[in-house]
């Protein structure tokens, strides 16, 4: 089969040959149709991130996956044969409270793996065998979108711990208000979030580098969200603050100068990843901490998505279809042959939001 291999922690990505897997007893056999690049992979083919499956030191690259399943599994209830499924990414270590108890997103031991990422083989390959329960069944009619999936579930399990951390606080008999929401990055995982808030109803703006009418720009306009760079905002402390800012660039001094215009109770959720060689904090760490503390606000990280994440993402890729048909498309800018792996791995090109390789259609 083919399949795209890398070597962490050396740099690097290459087109290679991977035989193909035994089925075990139970689990699926999935025909992957399409796959799609992030910045994670791109991390792993620089030799940044990334680990080889023990015994090994190539792995298989990649998990934003969708795929027909071509061997079901026997058991009742799992996806039968043709039906699309998109996989989870992350297998618990089997030890601690949280993967015991289906949660491997919250690990304790962190000695968890991921499927493309570290010590499991991903998806940028033909064909690969599961166990059914990590695997999520796609109506049909989501068959060009589902591989958005994947990156849209760390966005619904940032918003569901949000929801989480922020309701506790509510007084007895209260609603919540309106949500005002900012979201840092009109990447793959920004739009997301934008999209899945301004379907909840939320008022929406969206922060990039870029000024002007941008491709990204009139996306994020289609949704009735406002876009804007992060230096024309007004200045910190002049407006109402938001209830909610989602983080999705991972650039390091967004979250201080971003979480100044957080309301009192509001929420701050980190889902970037820094650089392991991040620099030491800047100055402006002392004021952003007395503004967490003094506004009583609310900082948290987020990673990964539990199986209640890959459910909401479903409805919600419904949803976005439904009421802005097209839009989730659209976000796809561009469809490569996964041939093309190494050179797409190379660096992100202008407007991208996702590119998506075909694997088999
Ligand atoms: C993936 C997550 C994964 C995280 C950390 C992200 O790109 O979408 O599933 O948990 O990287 O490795």
């Amino acid at each position: 089969m083919r399949a795209v291999l890398v070597s962490p922690p050396r740099a690097g990505a290459r087109l290679g040959e991977r035989e193909r897997p035994e089925r075990p007893e139970g689990w699926a056999r999935v025909a992957v149709q399409e796959v799609g690049v992030c910045g994670t992979d791109r991390d792993i083919a620089a030799g940044k991130y990334g680990r080889a499956p023990d015994g090994r030191t190539d792995l298989v690259l990649g998990h934003e996956n969708v795929g027909r399943v071509v061997e079901p599994a026997e058991s009742g209830g799992s996806a039968g044969k043709g039906e699309l499924v998109v996989a989870s990414v992350r297998r618990g270590c089997g030890s601690c409270r949280m993967c015991l108890g289906d949660r491997s997103d919250l690990c304790e031991t962190g000695r968890f793996r991921e499927r493309g990422i570290s010590g499991l083989d991903g998806y940028w390959t033909e064909e690969y065998v599961e166990r059914p329960e990590y695997l999520h069944r796609i109506p049909p009619g989501l068959a060009g979108v589902a591989v958005l999936l994947e990156p849209l579930t760390v966005v619904e399990k940032a918003l569901r711990v949000a929801r989480e951390v922020q309701s506790g606080r509510l007084p007895a008999g209260t609603t919540p208000s309106p949500l005002r929401a900012l979201v840092a990055g009109s990447g793959a995982v920004g739009m997301l979030a934008a999209g899945a808030l301004a379907a909840r109803g939320a008022s929406v703006t969206v922060v990039d580098r870029h000024p002007g009418e941008t491709p990204a720009a009139q996306r994020i306009e289609r949704l009735g969200a406002v876009h804007a760079t992060a230096d024309a905002l007004p200045p910190v402390g002049a407006g109402p603050g938001y209830h909610l800012i989602l983080e999705a660039t991972g650039a390091l001094d967004l979250p201080l100068t971003l979480g100044r215009r957080l309301a009192p109770n509001g929420v701050l959720v980190l889902t970037g990843i820094p650089p392991a060689d991040a620099p030491a904090a800047p100055a402006e760490l002392g004021a952003w901490a007395r503004d967490v503390v003094l506004g009583n606000r609310l900082v948290v990280g987020s990673v990964n998505a539990a199986g209640v994440d890959f459910e909401q993402g479903i409805r919600d890729l419904a949803e976005l279809e439904a009421r802005w048909a097209g839009w989730l498309g659209g976000l796809i800018t561009a469809r490569r042959d996964l041939a093309e792996a190494p050179e797409v791995l190379s660096g992100r090109v202008d407007g991208e939001i996702k590119t998506v390789l075909r694997v088999r259609r």
